[in-house]
């Protein structure tokens, strides 16, 4: 099935941050979708001079089959895919095709998952962890971290999830990393001031334990990217990486 065209009517849209908002939608002919965590889909965004395709990782809270799809959309000023997500209206159709991608968990045994993320890119992460609960039942040996970045605390998408699931499963934990915040309150246990690049001074990252996935703004994947290969001698291939670019 991955690849197919198919219609996605609308059926709720919510505002989770300022500028952020959580689309659910299901399939007009209400086949199920099968996906892997991690993977997007591509919608097809028709403009008077040709369609464009937009990509939006998946974000529903687990893999199991669905005729309902769920993402998170930031709003881009001027952005057409953000123009017509942000006034869709429910019983709205949109032409979509996948899933596609590659930021998807493999057949592997790290001893940890450092899962890093700005913005919407965090929707992967939240479709991953029911699939890890799952693996950690059945191997009860590895970490997983989420380093997560947005500007400020009103953006932090899916906040009471990620904590309480902290809370719940001792073998994961949730930081998050402000870039625009002005200190009035004190912070609170999982919050950090900064880029997420700071965390990597104090989390020990090791190739031989560590396996790293990065989604979301392309100056921070590069950034990442770069400081594990150059400063702690990561191979490229447990560096697992989406960039959330649009295409023309
Ligand atoms: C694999 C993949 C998965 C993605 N998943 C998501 C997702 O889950 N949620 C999500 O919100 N987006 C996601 N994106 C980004 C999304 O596909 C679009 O690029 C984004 O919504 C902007 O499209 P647009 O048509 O509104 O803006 P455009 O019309 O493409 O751009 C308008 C203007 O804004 C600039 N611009 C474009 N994108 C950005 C940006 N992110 N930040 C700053 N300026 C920008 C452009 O250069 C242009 O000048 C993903 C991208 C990829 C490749
Ligand atoms: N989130 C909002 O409040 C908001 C409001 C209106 C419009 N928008 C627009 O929506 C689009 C997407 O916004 P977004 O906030 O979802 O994503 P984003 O612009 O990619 O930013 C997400 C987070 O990543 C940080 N970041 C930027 N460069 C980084 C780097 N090299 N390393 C580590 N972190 C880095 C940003 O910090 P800094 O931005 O502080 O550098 C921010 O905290 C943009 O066009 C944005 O202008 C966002």
């Amino acid at each position: 099935m991955a690849g197919k065209e198919f219609t996605l009517v609308l059926v709720e849209s919510q505002q989770i941050a300022p500028a952020v908002k959580h689309l659910t939608f299901c399939r007009e002919d209400r086949e199920a979708v099968c996906f892997i965590p991690g993977q997007f889909i591509t919608l097809y965004i028709p403009t008077a001079e040709k369609v464009l395709r937009r990509s939006y990782s998946i974000a529903n809270r687990s893999h199991e089959a669905s005729d309902r799809i769920e993402f998170a959309a930031s709003y881009v000023p001027d952005g057409t895919a953000s123009d017509l997500l942000f006034t869709m209206q429910v019983g709205d159709t949109v032409v979509a095709a996948g899933p596609f991608g590659r930021l998807i968990l493999k057949d592997e045994q790290p001893m940890r998952y450092i899962l890093v993320a700005t913005g919407t890119g965090v929707t992967p992460y939240r479709t991953m962890l029911s699939e890890l609960a799952k693996r950690f039942e059945q191997r009860p040996c590895f970490e997983v971290i989420l380093l997560f970045g947005v500007r400020q605390p009103q953006d932090l998408l899916y906040r009471d999830e990620f904590t309480e699931f902290a809370k719940k499963n001792p073998w994961f934990t949730f930081r998050a990393y402000y870039s625009r915040f002005h200190l009035e309150t004190p912070l609170l246990l999982y919050e950090y001031m900064g880029y997420v690049l700071a965390a990597f001074s104090d989390i020990d990252p090791n190739p031989q334990h560590d396996i790293v996935y990065l989604c979301g703004n392309p100056n921070m994947v590069d950034e990442v990217f770069s400081l594990l290969v150059n400063s702690h001698g990561f191979p490229s291939d447990i560096i697992r990486r989406e960039k959330y670019i649009s295409s023309n």
